[in-house]
């Protein structure tokens, strides 16, 4: 494994992007979207994340969204959360988190500069007045906004296959500013989250660093692959890259 020079390099260096996904969360116990069968209840990720999904089967739709956002109250940031955080806290130069996570752990870790570029499952939308309100509760086809007093237009804050992600012009931005970048735990399948490697090398200087249980189908674009669990890699990392 390259830790130390992984460690060197991100130490040496200015401006970081760090891109998490599903495997961050993994050891807190959120499960992954691709695991052994892909599935959730029989049903394809696709049919519980698209608006035609929506369309077709609001409450279907919100039950899903709904024993996510319940399953929060029993999961904790795990210790590469944290790093991240404390990355955060002492890194010296520009620093952003970009997260497809739609749990809250790392704003629970104590990250700050943070995007959900796929949304949170503690958020909630109302389609008809646009407004976004904190949500813990469960959400179904009756729930009214509190916004604007409509009945049936609520729905999950969510990025679905189809949607436009978040904040897409700031990362975008960091990214061609960034020395580092460092992905972490995300498959690389789903775009545009996969493709922001190759945004990230299109400067020659950037270094890019790939943290994963396994190699995925981006990993040809980074010239460092840390392989192994975050909650044992990500502290190392971390103290590794503050110490210098
Ligand atoms: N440490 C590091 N990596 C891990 C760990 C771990 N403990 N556990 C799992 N992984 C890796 C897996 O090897 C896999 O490459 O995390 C990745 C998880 O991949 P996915 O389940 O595909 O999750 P992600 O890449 O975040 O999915 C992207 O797809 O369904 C949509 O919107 C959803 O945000 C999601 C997006």
């Amino acid at each position: 494994m390259r830790q130390a020079a992984a460690a060197e390099e991100v130490s040496a260096e200015r401006n970081i992007v760090v891109l998490t996904g599903a495997g961050m969360s993994a050891e807190s116990g959120v499960p992954t979207f691709r695991g052994v069968d892909g599935l959730w209840e029989g049903h394809h990720i696709e049919m519980v994340a698209s608006p035609e999904g929506f369309a077709r089967d609001p409450e279907l739709v919100h039950r899903f969204y709904n024993l996510r956002r319940a399953a929060l109250k029993t999961v904790e940031p795990n210790a590469g959360h944290l790093a991240l955080a404390r990355l955060e806290r002492e890194w010296r130069g520009r620093f952003l988190l970009v997260t497809q996570n739609v749990d809250d752990l790392h704003e629970r870790a104590g990250s700050e500069r943070l995007i959900h570029m796929h949304g949170e499952l503690r958020k909630a939308r109302c389609e008809c007045c646009g407004e976004v309100s904190s949500w813990t509760k469960e959400l179904s086809s009756v729930t009214r906004c509190l916004a604007c007093g409509e009945v049936g237009g609520m729905r999950p804050h969510i990025v679905w296959f189809g949607e436009i992600p978040f904040e897409l012009e700031t990362i975008m931005t960091a990214l061609k500013s960034a020395d580092i970048f460092l992905c972490i735990g995300t498959s690389g399948v789903v775009y545009p989250a996969a493709g922001f490697a190759r945004q990230a090398a299109s400067r020659p200087d950037c270094r890019l660093i790939e943290m994963n249980i396994e190699r995925t189908e981006i990993s040809r674009h980074f010239h460092e692959h840390i392989v192994g669990p975050v909650s044992v890699e990500l502290p190392v990392l971390v103290e590794k890259s503050l110490m210098e």
